[in-house]
């Protein structure tokens, strides 16, 4: 199913919704904006929750979703939509519920991060974080409508912009084209810039999907560009996801490098692109350590990452080009020389 879009300035009637509306979404949005905290009102059916990975932890499922079939007993099965407000871990989570509440109600999407207007709301992937390791179970769930409300997005602390431009630079090197053309000559990433290159964005998303929707053909996979580390930085280094994807896909690009897979003259082009200034600053540096102890942690990591193909090895994505990226099965052995490849290069840099 395709997701159809609403590009807004401000917040949607609830009537525009559906008649019968259960609203998920991130509290801190209420406590953020009067504006916001009067909108939600006009709801009859809430349910305020922590964004973050605990909230996407099955553990605490069974106590949420006891409470959302309580509010939502007398709502129609046929009628009721869910209206996920948030940022990715809200979407994913309130996807997930959607996909089984009364076996499956209409989902409505309006992220609140840039990352999850630009990636995470799109495609129609839901999931529960099991233990430590990410998003071990969910569904294919795509919402019927995503709203995309500018007043919403804006109102970030601009520091976010940093994290959603990790997935803008992640798909603008997976189309090529014009958003990597476009994209590359920006030298600071503002909440301005994101919000002019999202439909661009979310598009050059919907294409790949498009071609695998239930990642059965592995295409899909090419949306894991920057992904496999970088999901190793996000759970070691305790730092935000967009940011690790940063991180993440600078690995990728190094190592596209090593593996001549990339030509050292597309490198240095790529390299020398305004926006790759942004993408290298703050440095990874203090990210990753050879140390044994972390080595090993990196292992388990990547082991319990769900691009695992057979035993010790992953589906790593490679970048020979803007608009040609290479899918190649790698062990897990070969990504962690890699990581203290360039550990010791930086060293030597820095
Ligand atoms: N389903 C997918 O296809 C997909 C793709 C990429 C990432 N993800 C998932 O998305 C999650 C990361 O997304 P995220 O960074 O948006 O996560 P998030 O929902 O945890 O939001 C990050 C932080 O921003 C805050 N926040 C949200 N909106 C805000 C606003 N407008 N103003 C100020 N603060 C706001 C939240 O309270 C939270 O503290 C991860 O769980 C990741 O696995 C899913």
């Amino acid at each position: 199913m395709k997701s159809s879009l609403v590009f807004a300035h401000n917040f949607p009637k609830a009537k525009d919704i559906g008649d019968e509306v259960l609203v998920i979404y991130d509290q801190i949005l209420a406590k953020r904006s009067k504006d916001f905290q009067k909108w939600i009102q006009s709801f009859p059916l809430s349910y305020p929750v922590s964004a973050g990975e605990e909230l996407k932890s099955v553990a605490a499922f069974p106590k949420h979703i006891s409470s959302i079939v309580k509010i939502c007993e007398n709502a129609s099965s046929r009628k009721l939509k869910v209206l996920a407000i948030g940022g990715g871990s809200v979407g994913d989570f309130a996807g997930f519920v959607a996909s089984i509440l009364k076996r499956g109600v209409g989902l409505v999407h309006m992220p609140s991060t840039w990352l999850a207007a630009i990636d995470s709301a799109h495609g129609g992937k839901t999931a529960l974080n099991v233990g430590g390791a990410k998003n071990q179970i969910g569904t294919f769930y795509p919402a019927e409508k995503i709203f995309l409300v500018k007043k919403l997005l804006l109102a970030q602390p601009a520091v976010r912009s940093f994290e959603g431009f990790g997935e803008l630079l992640k798909i603008s090197i997976i189309q090529g084209g014009v958003l990597w053309k476009q994209l590359s000559q920006n030298r600071e990433i503002t909440h301005d810039v994101l919000w002019k290159h999202l439909k661009a964005a979310i598009e050059a998303k919907n294409r790949v999907v498009q071609k695998d929707p239930e990642e059965k053909s592995g295409h899909r996979h090419l949306l894991n560009l920057g992904h496999t580390v970088g999901h190793v930085f996000e759970a070691d280094g305790q730092i935000p996801h967009g940011v690790a994807i940063n991180y993440g896909l600078s690995f990728a690009l190094q190592w596209s490098l090593e593996k001549k897979i990339m030509s050292q003259s597309v490198y240095n082009k790529m390299m020398s692109a305004a926006v790759m200034g942004y993408l290298l600053s703050p440095h990874r540096d203090q990210l990753i350590s050879t140390s044994p102890s972390k080595i090993k942690k990196y292992r388990s990591l990547l082991l319990s990452d769900k691009k695992k193909t057979q035993t010790e090895t992953v589906r790593f994505i490679f970048v020979k080009a803007p608009g040609q990226c290479v899918i190649q099965e790698v062990g897990v052995d070969d990504i962690l020389n890699e990581m203290c490849r360039q550990a010791e290069e930086e060293d030597i840099d820095g």
